[in-house]
């Protein structure tokens, strides 16, 4: 067990990595160290007991603790804030016990409880040993009579080793545009990134990394991600007397949670690793945790698919799309997916949402004859919802005005023409399982994209079961109760979560979800930087990626291919309008695809030269065994003449030869990474080069 416990210290031990926690001599819990792991539990080091330096700067302020309440004399943002029922609004927590359970993960609980008040908070500690992470989570519970109020509950406050010289790297973005890597110097203060829109947002993911001289192949990376997808906060702090610190947790912005006697209110986890080499290293280790312990269907290959929304749009109907398929089928498309535009009266987006059941002048026959269809060309059937909305001018809507998120007093601010459904409420959420149950159950659909096309206005609950501002909680609480009962129901879908492209993308909907839409962007050019900021967290499998016409005058068609071949691959262009060169370059890559794609979705993946950095990038998946590599390599635009960079590869095994496609005669894999290769491109040219080792 990699959990070294004493009546007052505890070590957690991962692979690589060491993090301890003691109790200190003024008894609070105290964070002592967190980075590479060290030869003997004893070798780390003691908590600190920190002096008092004047009356402004008193040692509660100083210590390191692990899970800090608003207390006394602390002032630096608090991982909680309680308010009890006699407006007491100071939380002195004091350590009780701890526990520890092997099954199916290791784990610590370290059970905290108020000296005089009836609440008891627990931290809980996950170690997933082989990926160097540690999830942390919080617990909460009322043994008292009388309701608590949370007003803060993060999940985590992950302590830095001693010093304020550090940087900080975050992802920023919109619709359209998301995953911009910043990385900044973090200055004294408060630098916080978050989501206010209900879902987890295009504008700001919830993934952090904290180095000193990081690289993407060398130096300390501290880095983490929020398993949720609602309003989420990440604050990095920087306190006098260098101390930096990260807290991870559901946004407290406008949240409250009346936690009533007898209850426990549980956070989502927070998971955070170390490593030494590099922001790629961090990246890996999270591919691998998501697609080795988080994802409903670990290590299956995804399917080629085709989507017809940006070509169609709603001008949907069996016929059509009948004809869509047969062209898609040829092509060697493997899954042939309707968008939106089916369901009733679903002719614009200004109606329907709601009413799912099958459009009767789109289709007198129900989905069966489609689906028939498409089954008969040997492809699987998928099917776009967005189930959490409404249109006002719907069959639902005028049937229950009152299940939307609104005030009574006030308009309800539509977007898109559509509202939002409250999931909180528990008549919602059967509703919206029951049709899905009954449109999974009446069809043969092998795959499901769930998409969420606004945020939230007006965030009322009348009748809300507590605080009406749990809402926030509450939303997401109901949206994985529907998810994962529909999972449940039918285990062999595959679900895609989208919400206008990539508003939803965390480890908490992975828990239902295998695949991501990243972007409602799919111009190629642009997508390349899109799907790298991407992978900073998420593993090239989870991100679909299609194949359109964004820009074709522009791009060739060779070079939109190559790009989504670097996730899982998906067609979304109209392929009445290809001709039949474009059909047959098609049929070629999807082929290439099928023979390459176990690399690409399941190897390691190496950011060699970034997009979001140059005009020419290149990105390389290796196997995990080493023996087989692919070479991405994209040039967009450079004036002429140009230096074209030496390409590094890297992930290989050192002695053993590889031959790389096009080059002559076999090189050490040391050769590759150090004295690297030149891909000569024009502008808005490719390549893929596959790599194989010899001996
Ligand atoms: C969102 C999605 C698109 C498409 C449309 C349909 O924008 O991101 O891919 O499904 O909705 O309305």
């Amino acid at each position: 067990m990699p959990i070294h416990t004493s009546p007052t210290s505890w070590v957690i031990e991962t692979k690589n990595t060491g993090y301890a926690i003691g109790l200190n001599e003024a008894g609070l819990l105290t964070h002592r160290y967190w980075r590479a792991r060290l030869p003997f539990a004893a070798d780390y080091p003691a908590p600190v007991n920190p002096i008092e330096r004047s009356s402004f700067d008193m040692p509660q302020h100083y210590t390191p603790e692990e899970y800090p309440g608003y207390s006394a004399l602390r002032y630096f943002d608090p991982a909680l804030k309680i308010t009890f029922a006699d407006g007491t609004r100071d939380l002195v927590l004091h350590y009780v016990d701890f526990s520890t359970s092997a099954s199916p993960y290791p784990e610590l609980a370290l059970h905290l409880k108020d000296e005089a008040y009836p609440l008891s908070v627990t931290l809980h500690y996950r170690v997933h040993e082989e990926y160097d992470l540690i999830a942390r989570w919080v617990t909460l519970e009322n043994l008292g009579n009388e309701p608590i109020l949370i007003e803060r509950a993060f999940s985590a406050k992950w302590t830095l080793p001693h010093g304020d010289d550090y940087f900080f790297s975050h992802m920023f973005g919109r619709h359209n545009n998301e995953y911009n890597m910043k990385r900044e110097v973090l200055t004294p203060g408060l630098k916080t990134i978050e989501s206010r829109r209900l879902t987890t947002s295009h504008h700001h993911t919830p993934w952090f990394a904290i180095d000193r001289n990081a690289t993407e192949d060398s130096g300390e990376v501290w880095f983490g991600t929020f398993a949720w997808s609602g309003n989420w906060k990440i604050t990095a702090e920087v306190t006098e007397f260098a101390s930096t610190r990260i807290s991870v947790g559901l946004n407290d912005w406008d949240f409250a949670w009346k936690l009533n006697p007898a209850e426990t209110f549980v956070t989502p986890e927070s998971i955070s690793g170390y490593v030494k080499d590099g922001f790629g290293a961090a990246s890996r280790l999270m591919h691998d945790y998501v697609r080795n312990i988080l994802l409903p269907h670990k290590n299956q290959l995804h399917k080629v698919l085709y989507n017809s929304w940006e070509a169609t749009l709603f001008d949907v109907d069996e016929i059509s799309q009948s004809k869509l398929a047969e062209v898609a089928a040829g092509m060697g498309i493997e899954l042939f997916v309707m968008d939106d535009g089916w369901f009733h009266n679903r002719n614009l987006d200004n109606a329907g949402l709601g009413d799912w059941f099958p459009d009767k002048t789109k289709f007198p026959n129900g989905l069966g004859g489609l689906i028939k269809n498409v089954n008969a060309l040997g492809m699987d059937f998928g099917l776009w919802v967005e189930p959490e909305m409404v249109n006002p001018d719907s069959d639902l809507y005028r049937a229950h005005p009152d299940w939307v998120i609104h005030f009574p007093s006030r308009a309800r601010t539509e977007a898109r023409r559509q509202l939002i459904l409250n999931l909180g409420r528990t008549d919602v959420q059967e509703y919206i399982i029951s049709v899905l149950t009954t449109i999974l159950s009446e069809n043969n659909i092998q795959f499901i994209k769930w998409d969420m096309n606004r945020n939230v206005s007006e965030p009322g609950w009348s009748d809300a079961p507590g605080d009406a501002r749990e809402l926030w909680v509450r939303y997401v609480q109901g949206l994985y109760h529907v998810w994962g009962t529909l999972r449940e129901r039918f285990p062999n879908v595959i679900w895609q979560s989208c919400s206008g492209g990539g508003g939803r993308a965390d480890f908490g909907i992975l828990h239902f979800a295998d695949q991501i839409w990243i972007s409602d962007n799919t111009e190629a050019t642009a997508r390349l930087s899109i799907q790298e900021g991407f992978s900073q967290f998420l593993p090239a499998n989870t991100m679909e990626a299609w194949v359109t016409d964004w820009g074709r005058n522009v791009v060739p068609l060779e070079f939109r291919f190559h790009v989504s071949m670097c996730g899982s691959l998906g067609v979304g262009g109209n392929l009445n309008e290809w001709d039949q060169a474009d059909r047959e370059l098609a049929a070629h890559c999807i082929r290439l695809y099928k023979e390459i794609r176990p690399i690409i979705q399941f190897g390691d993946q190496y950011r060699l030269i970034s997009p979001q950095k140059s005009m020419f990038s290149a990105v390389q998946y290796v196997s995990k065994d080493q023996s087989e590599a692919v070479l991405f390599v994209f040039r967009v635009y450079l004036s002429d003449p140009t230096n074209l960079p030496m390409i590094h590869l890297r992930g290989l095994n050192p002695t053993a030869l590889y031959e790389v496609d096009g080059y002559s005669g076999p090189r050490s894999g040391a050769s590759w990474m150090e004295a690297g290769l030149r891909v000569e491109l024009k502008n808005l040219q490719s390549k893929i080069l596959k790599i194989k080792q010899v001996e």
